[in-house]
């Protein structure tokens, strides 16, 4: 049997996108078994959609607070049976109370070399801006485990990428989703879920 994996976003899902095309020759432990988006509007549900995989939309507004927010999700994993979840371009905090009950078991790709430009308000292009204001020749994407610290869980697999001259947030943050997310996730999803069959 597979590990059933759900995929959380937010907005365009490439990297949903990448572990969709990744089933059955580089992810081939897990399959993705529900994409679950807190932005009802996100594209990703329609890459989702497309593949045949249940989807299902939970928003903090429609939920009322966080910890009702937190409650639903789990409720949701819980009837689909999911083991793994991946933070796929998921762009709200979850607290201890959600990442404390799958320890190990949540994934997220951020798109720097952690510990740079990283932890709470680093998210999407922000990040890419923030590199090149800084200056560094080199950033990449992180795949971590996911903790009660944000973008502080243990690594799993880093890839670096090199910043050109006259690169922008848009240019950049494009080559990293290429060279590094885009393989990585795929990856490191194999991984986690080639361990929990052991
Ligand atoms: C990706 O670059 C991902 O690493 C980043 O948002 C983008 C989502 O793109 N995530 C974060 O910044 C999380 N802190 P996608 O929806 O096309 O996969």
């Amino acid at each position: 049997m597979k590990t059933k994996i759900a995929v959380l976003v937010s907005g365009g899902g490439t990297n949903l996108q990448a572990l969709i095309d990744a089933q059955g020759s580089t992810l081939v432990s897990g399959e993705i078994a529900l994409v679950v988006s807190n932005n009802p509007g996100a594209y990703a549900l329609e890459r989702a959609r497309n593949a045949g995989i249940a989807t299902a939309v939970v928003t903090k507004k429609q939920c009322g607070s966080q910890a009702a927010f937190e409650e639903k999700l789990k409720e949701i994993l819980a009837e689909h049976g999911i083991e793994v979840i991946i933070l796929a371009g998921f762009m709200t905090i979850l607290t201890e109370s959600f990442t404390a009950a799958y320890p190990r078991r949540i994934l997220n790709v951020h798109p720097s070399l952690i510990p740079a430009f990283c932890g709470e308000g680093y998210y999407g292009l922000r990040v890419h801006e923030e590199a090149l204001r800084y200056g560094v020749k080199v950033t990449g994407a992180t795949v971590h485990f996911v903790n009660e610290i944000p973008d502080g869980g243990e690594i799993i697999a880093q890839k670096a990428v090199y910043i050109q001259p006259g690169d922008t947030p848009e240019v950049l943050q494009k080559r990293v989703m290429e060279q590094a997310e885009w393989v990585l996730l795929p990856q490191a999803a194999e991984k986690v879920c080639a361990q929990l069959q052991k």
